[in-house]
């Protein structure tokens, strides 16, 4: 049996991270992956090009039971902390809206920057090897029976990720090793993820594929985002979508805002007062698509003038352009989330160095535990700090 200090299932943005930290320790680090290669979703992240982390980074911009849990392993690896490597590897990358952080050229950098690090650091990666079982001995080793051998080791970092994107290999192997070892697991669901029409609601709506507007997306609980919306043959997609999709349960409504920049209400008493006889449909056609228009009001009403408009008809257009409530059928699900909701409860785990409380040895990093972040870099950079968080301790 080959003997190591340290073993991390999962060779993604947390393992590689968790691998480099604790190889520059001193520790002796396998990482074993059933993947062809190493950080197969940072590859395809960002559209290829990766957004590595966000300039502004607060525990706020992440979803968990314990909102405090994230705080401590944030502050000790920041953003600027992982900025600065990513500078002295000498990759160049610009900033997007809100604080968002991508690469110039390409995502390839990012793995090659963590493999590079792994190399220096004396971390070995090893690849397409199936994990048949875990145990501890009762020497209080953990001892892993592989598609390759067997190997035994001082601590265990799971590191393999949620169940976003099954096609790039995610398994539920981090829930069942939590299970397995007595720790609780809450529910998981899709996050950052599409919403899908109901079938009525798609006939009516599926024309306006394609069409992209400003929008402000309100969930149940009152969260709110201000960001691009956009109309796909499935159903609501684009960075507000994805973002509320996070807050959002199945039969609840979300309230979009189809003109956060200005005030429908004034804006129509304006036009009233400008061109009284202007139909309904060329005054809104002003603010919003064409197409949106005719799918959201009715022929007739599209067509009267503004002076025809009773004060009813007034309130319920600018109600349905500031408030257009919607209940969706449901998301696309793992199949294009981005991230898992849930997972391994961080209450189980030091929020220090991400140590199961119950057994030594035990680390969980990444997106396997309860932490999901925001779009925009922030489920990298909780990789990157868990990662180091659990290498400083391995
Ligand atoms: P990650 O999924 O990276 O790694 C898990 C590893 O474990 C994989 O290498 C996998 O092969 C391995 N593994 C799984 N099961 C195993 C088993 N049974 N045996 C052995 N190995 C196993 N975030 C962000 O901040 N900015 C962005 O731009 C994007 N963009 C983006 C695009 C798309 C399409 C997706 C799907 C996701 C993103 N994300 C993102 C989210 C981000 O990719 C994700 O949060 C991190 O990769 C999580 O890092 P982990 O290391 O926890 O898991």
């Amino acid at each position: 049996m080959e003997h190591h200090d340290v073993i991390i299932i999962g060779a993604g943005a947390a393992g590689l991270m968790c691998a480099a930290t604790a190889g520059y320790r001193g520790r002796d680090v396998l990482v074993i992956d059933n993947a062809k290669q190493a950080g197969r979703k940072i590859l395809i992240s960002g559209g290829g090009r990766c957004n590595f982390t966000n300039q502004k980074v607060e525990p706020a911009n992440f979803i968990c039971r314990n909102p405090h849990f994230v705080k401590s392993a944030l502050a000790r690896y920041r953003s600027q902390d992982f900025i600065e490597l990513v500078e002295r590897h000498g990759i160049e990358y610009h900033e997007r809206d809100h604080g968002q952080l991508f690469c110039n050229d390409s995502a390839k950098e990012i793995v090659t920057m963590l493999l590079t690090e792994c190399e220096w650091a004396g971390a070995r990666i090893q690849l397409r090897t199936d994990i048949i079982s875990v145990s501890k001995n009762d020497s209080g080793l953990f001892v892993l029976h592989t598609s390759k051998g067997e190997y035994s080791c001082d601590s265990l970092v799971v590191a393999t990720g949620g169940l976003s994107m099954p096609k790039l290999g995610a398994t539920p192997l981090g829930y069942q090793l939590a299970e397995q070892f007595g720790l609780k697991v809450l529910p998981t669901c899709a996050g950052l993820v599409p919403f899908t029409w109901h079938s009525e609601q798609k006939q009516k709506f599926e024309p306006l594929s394609g069409i992209a507007v400003p929008s402000t997306i309100t969930a149940q609980d009152g969260t709110q985002f201000s960001e691009a919306l956009l109309f796909t043959h499935r159903g609501l997609s684009g960075p507000a979508v994805l973002q509320i999709s996070n807050y959002w349960r199945p039969g609840e409504t979300i309230s979009i805002n189809l003109l956060p920049h200005m005030d429908a209400a004034q804006g129509l008493s304006e036009a009233l007062e400008l061109h009284p006889k202007q139909s309904l449909r060329n005054t809104l056609s002003q603010w919003l698509p064409k197409r949106l228009i005719e799918v959201l009001f009715d022929e007739a009403l599209l067509n009267m003038a503004l002076n025809q408009l009773v004060h009813a008809q007034r309130d319920k257009v600018v109600a349905d352009l500031h408030r257009w409530e919607l209940l969706m059928n449901g998301t696309e699900g793992y199949r294009t989330a981005e991230v898992t909701l849930g997972g391994v409860d961080t209450d189980e785990l030091s929020s220090k160095d991400m140590q199961s409380k119950k057994v030594a040895g035990l680390f969980f990093v990444g997106e396997v535990m309860d932490v999901s972040g925001w779009l925009g870099g922030f489920n990298f950079q909780w990789a990157w700090s868990s990662g180091v968080a659990a290498g400083l301790a391995v």
